[in-house]
């Protein structure tokens, strides 16, 4: 990042990165390129290894994390590029409760014998030391993701970081719930972390694309080369105008999560009174929320039925509120309670979400 910008806080640097060069009669934002190579001799040759538009996109993701960013086809695409640093037969340490998409992919690797998975639960701070002693520096890794999806379980980063890196380990960290307003790993000391921009740093469920953002030192740099060249021989990239489009919804980053974390509490404080919610989970920070209601799977499921101006979908971090039975996914481990509903809080006035809300638990 430039020094011009260095100064800026997170939130304007959401908004200022990635713009043109000022000149007059200039396009205030960058345009979106669509070509499929290059003509020869240029730094990129073909579009599978580099485009413009992923390029601005990537300047702004980097600036917020404080690294260096690399946006592939999806958050899983690129939690993917980062279980494959480590070797065959290598050791990964993993959050039990995660992103069903990363513990599936984990049991897959660990089924056919490519990895050896550690479960723990994440926020079992000695626990997980406990076990990084059985990594070995070089080879293995410790994947965090904080707040869990959808346990909210909260991993305490700087002593899991610091842990990690006495002993040599590369540590990746998921920040799509937290978002790089609320969280910054690297600056922990973290070597990676992956994003799903598909949830908030997009921000309006119309785009899948991911992000890793490599730290900006000698070992994060090296795992940089590594993830571009798999970017590169396998594909996994995003199209120009889903990267822009993950550029746009950036700019309002700051202003949507503020909006929908504002939302989130106040919704915290009534459904924690309300009698048929049995459990509210609430790290106290972002706007994801896990609740369990009373009278089992069968009342979640009707609450998820009853609602109105909530939408009943998978997935999170768009404007508008979302809600769903996370064990209805096929995917989702066993130890997720059954009646476990996971809500993504929206930018909605907060009073129309709390009346349909309340009206669907009230029918359940
Ligand atoms: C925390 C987290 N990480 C990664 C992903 C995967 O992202 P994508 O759906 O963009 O592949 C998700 C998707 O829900 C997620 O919630």
């Amino acid at each position: 990042m430039d020094p011009e910008h260095a100064d800026l806080t997170p939130a304007t640097r959401a908004v200022a990165l990635g713009r043109p060069e000022r000149s007059p009669g200039a396009p205030v934002g960058p345009p979106v390129t669509f070509t499929s190579t290059y003509i020869a001799d240029g730094p990129v040759n073909y579009a599978r290894v580099g485009n413009p538009t992923w390029t601005v996109l990537e300047e702004v993701l980097g600036g917020l994390e404080g690294g260096d960013a690399l946006a592939f086809a999806s958050g899983l695409a690129a939690i993917d590029a980062v279980l494959t640093l480590v070797p065959p037969a290598g050791r990964v340490i993993a959050p039990g409760h995660s992103y069903n998409g990363t513990t599936g992919l984990l049991r897959e690797y660990a089924d056919q014998g490519r990895l050896e998975v550690v479960s723990l639960d994440i926020s079992d701070t000695a626990a997980v030391v406990s076990a990084l002693d059985g990594l070995q520096p070089g080879r293995d890794l410790l994947y965090i993701e904080s707040p869990t999806n959808p346990m909210m379980e909260v991993a305490d980063l700087p002593v899991l970081i610091d842990e990690a890196r006495a002993r040599g380990i590369l540590t990746a960290v998921d920040n799509t719930f937290a978002t790089p307003l609320l969280q910054t790993p690297l600056a922990d000391g973290a070597d990676i972390v992956v994003h799903s921009a598909t949830k908030y740093l997009s921000g309006h469920s119309d785009v899948l694309l991911g992000a890793v953002v490599t730290a900006p030192t000698e070992r994060g740099r090296e795992v940089h080369q590594r993830v571009l060249a798999r970017r590169s021989l396998h594909g996994a990239i995003p199209g120009p105008m889903e990267a822009w489009i993950v550029l746009r919804g950036v700019r309002t980053l700051a202003v949507r999560l503020e909006r929908a974390a504002a939302n989130a509490r106040a919704l915290v404080e009534r459904l924690e009174a309300h009698p048929g919610v049995t459990r509210v989970r609430y790290p106290g920070l972002g706007a994801m929320i896990a609740i369990e209601v009373g009278h089992g799977p069968a009342a979640a499921d009707r609450v998820c039925a009853a609602v109105r101006l909530w939408t009943h979908s998978t997935s999170l971090g768009g404007v508008e509120s979302q809600l769903e039975r996370r064990r209805a996914q096929p995917l989702e481990v066993s130890t997720v309670p059954e009646e476990l509903i996971r809500l993504s809080v929206g930018i909605e006035d907060v009073e129309d979400l709390w009346r349909d809300l309340a009206q669907a638990l009230d029918q359940a």
